[in-house]
């Protein structure tokens, strides 16, 4: 079974992004960025590795999925295929039709049964990208939470978790102090 890994920055107040999707009051620093590069570099937009010159094949995730809030803002800054560097990209939305790239999947099923037929698969970790929207969709699915702790309180915003009422125990396993970024990273619990 494929893990899925939640992987995102969260302030102290528990918001991934502003009320309007605002995220530049978080720590992108050059140590944060080289502890992501050395750690989870898959997660990095190719872009960003290109710029980096990094070009190894992905050791942890070949899947990301994202909600459809995330991959327009990808959209907006004209990045259509923003992982291309993975083997699937895989975006939900009922509303977008057009402007996505041919190697991004679309998908406007139920988040959960997708997720499952994923874990099923073969092939490396499936990185869960964001938002709150999707991840409070699977929650009952995520495997590991990665949290990007920020030494910040947003007051508002779009949270790590939307949705119902679902408590879920996870335990911490490692935690890194990476400058001002608290970098913990929980497991699911059993049962
Ligand atoms: N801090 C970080 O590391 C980080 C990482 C990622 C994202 N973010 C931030 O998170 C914000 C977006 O998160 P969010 O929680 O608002 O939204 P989201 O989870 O990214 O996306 C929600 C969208 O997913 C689609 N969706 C929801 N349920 C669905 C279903 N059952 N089937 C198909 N599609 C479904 C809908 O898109 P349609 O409306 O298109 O149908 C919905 O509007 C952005 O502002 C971004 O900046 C932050």
């Amino acid at each position: 079974m494929r893990p899925l890994t939640y992987l995102v920055a969260v302030s102290q107040d528990g918001f991934i992004a502003g009320p309007d999707g605002q995220t530049d009051e978080f720590e992108q620093g050059p140590a944060i960025i080289e502890h992501i590069a050395e750690h989870f570099p898959e997660t990095l937009p190719t872009a960003a590795r290109q710029h980096l010159g990094i070009d190894d094949k992905p050791r942890r995730f070949d899947t990301v999925i994202m909600g459809g809030s995330t991959y327009q803002l990808a959209l907006d800054q004209g990045a259509k295929s923003p992982y291309g560097h993975l083997d699937r990209q895989v975006v939900f939305s009922r509303h977008l039709t057009s402007g996505f790239a041919r190697d991004v999947e679309l998908h406007s099923d139920n988040p959960i049964d997708v997720v499952r037929e994923l874990k099923a698969g073969d092939g490396l970790g499936v990185w869960l990208c964001g938002g709150g929207v999707i991840a409070g969709a699977v929650l009952d699915e995520i495997d590991e939470l990665v949290l990007k702790r920020q030494p910040l309180v947003l007051g508002s915003g779009r949270p790590l978790f939307a949705g119902r009422y679902h408590p879920r125990r996870f335990e911490l396993h490692d935690r890194q102090q990476v400058d001002a970024v608290t970098v913990e990273r929980y497991r699911r619990t059993a049962g």
